[in-house]
């Protein structure tokens, strides 16, 4: 391991010494003889919340929205999402989730009632996106639904009902109440969330107590006509290991999976989180070591998870995650409105990176949010016929998609690392590997160099390439992010910096870039 400096130094030495060092170089050796699990397409996964503009202008605008859209959702949307291969979306929230009465979106649309959204900016929703509009939706795009059920102010018989509703084929009163609203056949639905957040905005409980109203919740959410439930329990926050402990315990085999939350945010003293856009290099390098820090959340949740499940029953769902920075000027500071740069395509692509090793346990990540919240895939306005931006994540998405099912290929990464703020370390490459379904290897790379181009030596005992192509995600700075006026500053282009000599591959990846190749022999 070669460390350009050691922690004391701080970020102002990092700085003066990588600009004053050649460029960088580093080793990536592949192990295709050691194949490892499958990579779970729902790693992938995305989540859409009743919060800001992710529903309402972002996914949904109503059939007489002047923007053009299919059946009332976003035609622009619907297209860029539908590119992207979307595995699995995870709704209503969040913290709406537990607010959220089901039956108020049901119906005819002009007999909903309204609500308040007193999680997010007090907003006043009509209820007129419900569980038809968001199952449709996920037939639409193709994906599995993910369905977070109320348990911090809703009853049993509301989610069980819930259920049934969505799911029962029989002549039941709520598969009857749903055919009187138009839908004949049930939808299928396996994964159920059994409440968000339970420690904190789905009902301030202790683990002993959740575990407890967990037990009571799941037993009456019943499987009909074939539809096979995978019940979520509400996990842990990033580093209240008790929390999966106490867990694992009382609620064991009840359920399929906990769940866990990280973001990669450090609060200033004042609660700011940092402008998303406008940030120091200092800043750039803390933010990319604490998204590596979720290696270790995740190492250790898995460790409890080992221990209290040793035949691996029990996965673990990431079912949120990414960047989270101070709101865009302007914006409603409950909506969670923020840009998206390279900064955060990198946390992107660095995560999954790290999600990929731990597969064995980990079965789903979704992040949040996938439209105007957080870091999302897209951004969109509503002037006029509508506008939409492609984020610097969504083209991340989309050059891993390669990787989705894929077996997972284990490599070892010789390379710099720096010290950043906050006593982490900051490997400068990051890189995952696998083996499509045809045999196909893929590699993703990442250069989190701020400032450097580094050369990659690849190393793949047992394969002579002859091609490698594929494409490169880079801006000319590490905030360079994608504009309504400017849509297209950071977007995928073919790579063209890698050398084939005598079947041995050297990649050339400039300052913050991110590629993924396919490597042929
Ligand atoms: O994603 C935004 C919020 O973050 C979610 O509603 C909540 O679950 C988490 O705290």
């Amino acid at each position: 391991m070669k460390t350009l400096l050691k922690p004391i130094l701080g970020i102002s030495m990092l700085a003066v010494s990588l600009s004053a060092s050649a460029q960088l170089s580093s080793t990536v050796t592949v192990d295709l003889a050691n194949e490892g699990n499958l990579i779970p397409k729902e790693i992938y996964g995305q989540f859409s919340e009743h919060l800001g503009q992710c529903i309402y202008g972002g996914l949904w605008v109503g059939e007489n929205s002047q923007i053009p859209n299919e059946k009332g959702y976003r035609k622009d949307v619907l297209q860029a999402l539908k590119d992207l291969h979307v595995p699995v979306l995870r709704w209503p929230g969040g913290c709406f989730a537990d607010e959220y009465h089901w039956m108020d979106g049901i119906g005819p649309k002009e007999k909903r009632p309204t609500m308040v959204n007193n999680n997010w900016g007090g907003t006043v929703e009509d209820n007129s996106f419900g569980t038809h509009e968001f199952l449709n939706l996920c037939e639409m795009l193709g994906c599995e639904p993910y369905i977070s059920g109320n348990v911090g102010s809703g009853t049993v018989e509301e989610l069980a009902k819930w259920v049934e509703y969505m799911t029962s084929d029989g002549n039941s009163p709520m598969a009857n109440l749903r055919r009187q609203n138009g839908r004949e056949k049930p939808w299928k639905v396996k994964f159920l969330g059994v409440g968000n957040e339970s420690w904190g905005c789905g009902g301030s409980m202790r683990p002993e107590y959740y575990s407890d109203l967990y037990r009571r919740y799941s037993t009456y959410c019943r499987e009909y006509d074939g539809n096979k439930l995978y019940k979520v329990a509400s996990g842990a926050s990033d580093y209240d290991y008790n929390w999966t402990r106490v867990c694992m315990k009382a609620i064991g085999n009840r359920m399929n999976a906990i769940s866990l939350h990280y973001y990669s945010v450090i609060n200033g003293w004042d609660g700011s989180k940092g402008s998303a856009t406008d940030f120091t290099t200092a800043e750039y390098l803390r933010t990319l070591s604490k998204c590596r820090e979720v290696e270790e959340v995740i190492q250790k949740h898995i460790a409890i998870m080992d221990e209290l499940d040793p035949k691996n029953h029990i996965d673990l769902l990431l079912d949120e995650w990414g960047t989270w920075w101070d709101v865009a000027e302007g914006t409603n500071p409950g909506w969670l409105f923020q840009q998206n740069t390279m900064r955060d395509a990198l946390v992107a692509s660095l995560s999954f990176d790290i999600f990929h090793k731990y597969t064995r346990r980990l079965k789903m990540a979704n992040i949040a949010q996938i439209v105007n919240v957080l870091q999302s895939m897209i951004l969109t306005d509503q002037k006029g016929q509508g506008h939409m931006v492609l984020t610097p994540t969504y083209h991340v998405f989309k050059m891993y998609n390669v990787h989705q099912d894929a077996t997972f290929i284990p490599l070892d990464i010789q390379c710099d690392k720096v010290s950043t703020e906050g006593n982490r370390t900051l490997p400068m490459l990051s890189a995952t590997a696998s083996k499509d379904k045809n045999g196909i290897l893929h590699l993703s790379v990442t250069n989190t160099a701020p400032d450097k181009t580094q050369t990659v030596k690849l190393n793949i005992p047992g394969l002579k390439a002859k091609t490698v192509t594929g494409e490169i995600l880079n801006g000319k700075f590490m905030g360079s992010y994608n504009t309504f006026e400017n849509p297209d500053d950071v977007k995928p282009v073919p790579f063209n910096g890698a050398k084939i000599k005598k079947g041995e591959v050297e990649l050339t990846l400039p300052a913050h870039s991110i590629v993924t190749i396919e490597v042929k022999p």
